[in-house]
């Protein structure tokens, strides 16, 4: 479904990506590991085409997302890609709901009715029937992000970026998360996530580790038995620092 070939970004003289490849499969579960400042926002956002290259391809099907003009891009990636951030990213001045359904208003592409229809059903299917009307500050940090996650599936899109989804949750909100990943991925969705939380990493079916911008590692879960474990001695070969996990 993407084909990263030979990635690589500067900013100014440092250069923050080198030479990065790997695909993404159509239903993977990709999360993306490494130490603070290694590059797996910069990684995130450049696959995405939130961010420019500066060398190297992004295939998307047969669409090098690399080549696309800015206006073309925003269309990819709203009807295309969803995208979830550390901070949840609500607009203060809508509702919860008004919040999840803009990224389909924009759109346009069905009708307001449709889209509706679709925000209720995915606030069930997450788990926050009843917030609608309330203001983004009025729920909590977990079901904001859960919020977040149906604004970022609004438009049916082929795959969801997350960026530290967890990175601001407490243990139990961070669990309803990686459930509901977890149904999205079994329903079909391609998800690529960054993260520093291995229970996170764990959930995935694929682990990328990049060290000083290169591609250093990369794992693929055996069986669904003892992953945590198994993650755990793979960070530890790599030499992750587990003791702070600190972003
Ligand atoms: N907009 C920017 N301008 C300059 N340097 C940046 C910018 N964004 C990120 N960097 C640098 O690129 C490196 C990788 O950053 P980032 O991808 O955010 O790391 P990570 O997400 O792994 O913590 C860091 O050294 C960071 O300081
Ligand atoms: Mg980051």
């Amino acid at each position: 479904m993407i084909k990263i070939e030979q990635i690589s970004k500067s900013f100014k003289d440092t250069k923050v990506l080198k030479n990065i490849s790997f695909e993404i499969k159509k239903g993977d579960f990709t999360a993306v590991m490494g130490p603070s400042g290694s590059g797996k926002s910069t990684l995130l956002y450049s696959v995405s085409g939130l961010d420019s290259l500066s060398e190297g391809r992004v295939m998307f099907e047969d669409v090098n997302i690399i080549n696309l003009l800015e206006s073309e891009l925003s269309k990819f990636r709203l009807t295309k890609m969803g995208f979830v951030f550390q901070n949840a990213q609500m607009l203060k001045n809508l509702s919860i709901f008004d919040n999840i359904i803009l990224p389909g208003l924009v759109a346009k592409k069905e009708s307001a009715e449709k889209i509706r229809k679709r925000a209720s059903k995915l606030m069930k299917q997450m788990e926050i029937t009843g917030i609608e009307n309330r203001d983004i500050k009025e729920v909590s940090g977990g079901q904001l992000q859960r919020a977040a996650i149906c604004r970022a599936m609004i438009n049916n899109p082929e795959i969801l970026f997350l960026d530290e989804p967890t990175g601001a949750l407490n243990s139990e909100a961070t669990d309803q998360v990686l459930e509901i990943l977890k149904d999205l991925n079994r329903g079909g969705m391609t998800i690529m996530t960054v993260t520093h939380d291995q229970r996170v990493a764990a959930t995935a079916k694929k682990v990328l580790y990049i060290r000083d911008g290169q591609l250093a590692a990369c794992k693929e879960f055996k069986s669904n038995d003892d992953r945590v474990l198994e993650l755990d001695l793979w960070l530890k070969e790599l030499q992750f620092p587990t003791t702070n996990n600190g972003i």
